[in-house]
């Protein structure tokens, strides 16, 4: 596994600046969660979150939502620090079924107990990986997102811009599109529905590898 060089922990400071481009991304991320959780068949939900740094958008929603209760989630993230807020915050809210795991977002195993999922949130991570891996993650939530279930997903928008590509894919693979960002804002915000018949999670796969916007602008040697 590659490690990222950025601190991802101080990253997520832009979300306590109201009217910051995160802020605002995560206003539309938490409103895609909502739509998906007052959508979902009544009894037990599962929810899982690949690279899921602090949490705030899944617990955020949940903290108040009437599916709370209803709801088992999964979060995966590298860095214990965000892990350990995310825990503060779910144990703020006594969401004692969200279950914050340090790890590699990218291995599979990690889902197992938990795919297919009502809800997958790929939040933050296709600007952080090739767009080969972006295929790769979305053919793999096709293992992870039950039939009927919703993938959130955030991509920049920054040129070129990958967003049609990856609607594209998700269209490709048996997804509807529920809702995507306007093109003219900065940051890229969707949520895709699953129509087809999950495949089972393939045990020990490496989905991506996490390289992280940075490193994939610099230039090629
Ligand atoms: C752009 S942030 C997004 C965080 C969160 N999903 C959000 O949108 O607020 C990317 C996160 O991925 C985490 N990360 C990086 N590589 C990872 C890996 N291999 N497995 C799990 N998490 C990883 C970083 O620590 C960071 O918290």
């Amino acid at each position: 596994m590659l490690v990222s060089e950025r601190d991802w922990y101080a990253w997520h400071t832009e979300y306590d600046q109201p009217g910051s481009r995160l802020a605002r991304r995560l206003d539309a991320v938490q409103e895609q969660i909502r739509v998906a959780l007052d959508a979902a068949a009544p009894g037990p939900l599962r929810v899982i979150s690949l690279c899921a740094g602090q949490g705030r958008d899944v617990i955020g929603v949940l903290a108040t939502h009437p599916r709370r209760r209803d709801v088992t989630a999964r979060l995966v993230e590298l860095d214990p620090r965000n892990a350990g807020v995310a825990r503060e915050l779910a144990a703020q809210h006594a969401l004692d079924r969200v279950e914050v795991v340090v790890g590699d977002a990218a291995l599979t195993d990690h889902y197992a107990p938990l795919a297919p999922a009502d809800l997958v949130i790929a939040c933050g991570i296709f600007g952080n990986i090739s767009d080969t891996d972006v295929e790769r993650t979305i053919e793999f939530t096709t293992q992870l997102c039950a039939e009927g279930g919703t993938v959130v997903w955030t991509r920049a928008r920054r040129e070129p811009d990958l967003v049609p590509q990856l609607c594209d894919w998700f269209t490709e693979r048996g997804f509807e599109q529920v809702w995507v960002s306007d093109p003219e804002v900065s940051f890229g915000v969707g949520a895709h529905r699953f129509t087809g018949t999950p495949s089972p999670l393939q045990p020990g796969a490496t989905i991506f590898t996490f390289i992280g916007s940075d490193r994939l602008s610099e230039p090629a040697n």
